[in-house]
């Protein structure tokens, strides 16, 4: 079988390994993959985008399977297009994909089919947002509808915050079409957990649970970045709390974009925050999450290639989707500067005793050689029986990866480790 990964991040490069293990799969292609995937995938320049280029390359490949894991190809009809041609894929159609793509269509969804989450407003107009701004609780949450590369959320502060970027957004365009409408909503408070699931539109079935870093700086602050590591299992999700987001969260949204005619099939990520009044959305990615999937993945024991098929062909029920019972940490490497401005093509070293361990992110070869081209660099994981000794070991294999100006977060898991240690 010839398969093709549409991506080219730590979180396509971890795909690719676990669909490796499969025997049935002679070759993979990435597209357009990086300078750390074309170890094991055939990378081609193709951008994630060019719908027209993918859809040429599946048929000149003759490609029998396709997983689309970025939102921007999954919003622009990436699968719609493979389908077309008789390319199954493993991925959102557009219609469904706008679960992601649209924040007023998440939150509309929510509302209608009484899914919890935090409570909001939607604007079109700028007087109209300021006013309400008005007498809003502070702190608030602005948040453009669109696609923003991850930027569009504002935790505002002050009053003058909130009105700094409603300004931004609608009257400036900071993040485009993206922001001409904004929603405005509650401030939750509590732990976040991801939960990444498989659904074939029929029966959705939740990986092992993690947690992200997504601020810059140690003890989460500064910038909000992609995301700066992750562990799993996310302690805070007590089998209590996950029968309870699988009855009021899970199913529910199954059945909604059932409902709305938009069956979703792929990979569908809740983020959830645990609040005192139990766990609501803060936002849906019709996609597997980065990096999460670097740790998620890997405590995956079945056959990834086979469940997604079996996504793919509606049979998720009868497919065995089986967790190791183990941890899991992920600690990015990032260059210097990241999220801001940072410098790139610097040689990047990854000892040969590490190199399954690591997925390369934002690397690209010269003359044979790894050089960096990203923000975030290389994702350092570690599989191991508990979360301290996974902790440890995916900081010892940082240690491994070598490149001028790398930077990573020192506390990766801690806050998991004491939520542990206070029950
Ligand atoms: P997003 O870019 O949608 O992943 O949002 C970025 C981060 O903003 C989330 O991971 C949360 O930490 C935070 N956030 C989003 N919405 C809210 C909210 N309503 N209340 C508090 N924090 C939020
Ligand atoms: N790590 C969060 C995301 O993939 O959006």
């Amino acid at each position: 079988m010839k398969i093709m990964v549409i991506g080219g991040g730590g979180r396509e490069h971890a795909v690719i390994r676990k669909l490796k293990e499969n025997p049935e799969i002679t070759t993979v292609y990435a597209l357009p993959g990086n300078g750390g995937i074309a170890a094991d995938a055939v990378c081609m320049p193709i951008s994630a985008t060019d719908i027209p280029a993918i859809v040429h390359f599946a048929q000149e490949a003759g490609i029998d399977y396709a997983v689309v894991t970025p939102d921007d190809p999954l919003a622009l009809g990436c699968v719609d297009a493979l389908e077309e041609i008789g390319v199954p894929c493993f991925g959102p159609r557009a219609e469904a994909a706008i679960i992601e793509g649209s924040k007023v269509f998440a939150k509309q969804l929510m509302k209608k089919y009484g899914i919890p989450t935090a409570r909001y407003e939607v604007f079109e107009d700028v007087n109209a947002a300021l006013k309400y701004l008005d007498d809003a609780p502070i702190p608030t949450v602005i948040k453009a509808d669109g696609l923003a590369l991850g930027k569009g959320v504002i935790i505002a502060q002050s009053r003058e915050e909130a009105r700094e970027a409603v300004v931004d957004m609608m009257q400036n365009a900071k993040f485009g079409k993206s922001g001409e409408r904004i929603v405005i909503e509650e401030y939750l408070e509590g732990p976040e957990v991801s939960v990444l699931s498989f659904t074939d539109g029929k029966s959705v079935v939740p990986m092992v649970s993690s947690m992200d870093h997504k601020r810059v700086g140690d003890g989460d602050t500064g910038l909000n970045t992609g995301g700066m590591g992750t562990i799993a299992p996310n302690p805070y999700y007590t089998p209590a709390i996950a029968e309870r987001c699988m009855r009021e969260i899970f199913l529910p949204t199954i059945a909604a974009m059932n409902a709305e005619g938009r069956p979703f099939k792929g990979c569908l990520y809740f983020g959830l925050m645990l609040t005192a009044e139990g766990p609501k959305v803060i936002e849906y990615n019709c996609r597997f999450g980065d990096p999460e999937t670097q740790v998620v993945l890997p405590l995956l024991e079945s056959d990834l290639f086979t469940i997604m098929r079996a996504v793919s062909d509606g049979r998720l029920a009868e497919t065995a989707v089986r967790f190791r019972d183990q941890s899991a940490c992920c600690v990015i490497l990032a260059s210097q500067g990241y999220p801001e401005a940072y410098e790139k093509g610097f040689p990047l070293e990854i000892a040969d005793t590490v190199r399954q361990k690591v997925f390369v992110a934002g690397a690209a070869l010269k003359n044979g050689e790894l050089v960096t081209s990203g923000g975030r660099v290389a994702g350092c994981t570690a599989v191991a029986d508990t979360l301290p000794e996974a902790i440890e070991q995916a900081y010892a294999i940082a240690e491994q990866v070598h490149f001028s100006g790398a930077y990573c977060r020192r506390d990766i898991g801690q806050r998991a480790l004491r939520a542990i240690s206070e029950g």
